[in-house]
């Protein structure tokens, strides 16, 4: 562990009946203002891991580290109120019977003896976060967003080592969900508070980490910045989690060569893509394949002479109109006169580039084509 390290999470494991694992051995580390997602589908442990962290669970391996100090071992476990945690919840849990000064000054009580400094240290951190007129108020007469913000900052009020959210937005509708998440980000740089942050949602996790931690089944998958999660995933579950891409299963024909390997999809389309190093892949061994939709254009509106790209016949059977983006949705064909549908194929573009029933074609860089070993 490192001097800068808030929160450190080493080999935890968790069983709930002594059968089935809700946490694997994970481990990680939570630099000091540092935002790390936790992020991965429904049942994955992300809850299970908060409320080890938060001590509202025990853990039955391996230790939690908090601020330096250890919180939890299978042996021995800080109550929560002594870990230095601040906790936001998707459901805003504030004491509905006492104001919204009240709600945040409610954990200084048992910090900060002196009245004056508490009505400082409240009013100061209410206004920052937009709530300056709301301190008489009761949480009912606020909105989902208002409330939310309130919670907050009973969060953040003691100064806590890390502060750890689950899903907090998902009560908010779409909008304020969009303005909350830009607002937790821009504060937790300003105030440079560290944050652990779990969501389902890849977008919250992308637009708001400094890290995403990937996690499947109790174990973690990857971990990496969100734009290398979203770029370089470490397999297909990683690959398809953190965005819409087209997959193939496919087998090598040529051993990689520079990080390049040649490859016949079970279609019989051949491509060359690129495999992570140390990537074991022998001739005929079986692969998946993924091109994101975002990483394949038409080869007109690529600059002649270009290399290193794959090139593919598509016949466009629907054009989707998204708002910013369009998808391109049609089949990828053979390229002979027939034309018959291969594999079905999308791709995005900001311009309308093609009609339903244009065929056209795609190109996709060699370095787009992403090649993984295949997950049995
Ligand atoms: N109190 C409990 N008792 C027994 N099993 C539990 C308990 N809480 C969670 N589990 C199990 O542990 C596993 C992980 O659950 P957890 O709530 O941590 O998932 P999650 O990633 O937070 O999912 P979601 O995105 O749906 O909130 C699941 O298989 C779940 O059924
Ligand atoms: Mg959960």
């Amino acid at each position: 562990m490192t001097a800068q390290s808030a929160l450190v999470i080493d080999t935890v494991k968790k069983t709930y009946d002594g059968r089935r694992f809700a946490l694997n051995g994970v481990s990680f580390e939570v630099h000091q203002g540092e935002f790390v997602s936790l992020l991965g589908p429904s049942g994955c442990g992300k809850t299970t891991l908060l409320r080890c962290i938060a001590g509202l669970e025990t853990v039955s391996g391996g230790t939690i580290s908090i601020g330096g100090r250890q919180a939890s071992s299978a042996k021995s476990s800080l109550q929560p109120h002594e870990r230095n945690v601040g906790m936001v919840f998707q459901s805003y849990a504030l004491w509905p019977h006492m104001t919204v000064f009240r709600n945040v000054e409610y954990p200084l009580l048992f910090i900060e003896r002196d009245g004056a400094k508490r009505e400082k240290k409240v009013s100061e951190l209410l206004s920052m976060l937009g709530l300056g007129g709301f301190a008489s108020a009761h949480p009912f007469e606020l909105s989902g967003g208002q409330q939310q913000r309130v919670a907050l900052a009973r969060a953040l009020i003691g100064d806590p080592a890390i502060v750890l959210f689950d899903e907090p937005l998902s009560n908010l509708d779409a909008a304020l969900r969009d303005s909350v998440k830009l607002l937790i980000r821009s504060l937790a740089r300003e105030m440079n508070f560290t944050s652990l942050y779990v969501t389902h949602d890849r977008s919250e996790a992308l637009v708001m980490s400094d890290r995403v931690v990937l996690m499947n089944e109790g174990d973690i998958v990857q971990i990496a910045e969100p734009l290398t999660m979203f770029e370089a995933p470490a397999g297909k579950f990683a690959g398809k989690f953190l965005g819409e891409a087209n997959f193939f299963r496919g087998r090598i024909l040529s051993p990689p060569s520079d990080g390049l390997v040649r490859l016949r999809t079970a279609e019989g389309l051949e491509l060359v893509g690129t495999t992570k190093p140390g990537t074991a892949s022998q001739n005929d061994a079986a692969v998946d394949v993924m091109i994101r939709f975002g990483h394949a254009t038409p080869a007109k509106h690529v600059g002649p002479g270009e290399e290193g790209l794959n090139r593919f016949q598509m016949r466009v059977k629907d054009v989707i109109f998204g708002g910013e983006l369009l998808q391109f949705v049609g089949d990828i064909v053979s390229d002979d006169a027939a034309a018959q549908p291969i594999a079905p194929f999308t791709f995005i573009s900001t311009q309308p580039v093609a009609k339903v029933g244009d065929t056209l074609e795609i190109a996709v860089p060699y370095a787009r084509t992403l090649v993984f070993e295949e997950v049995p």
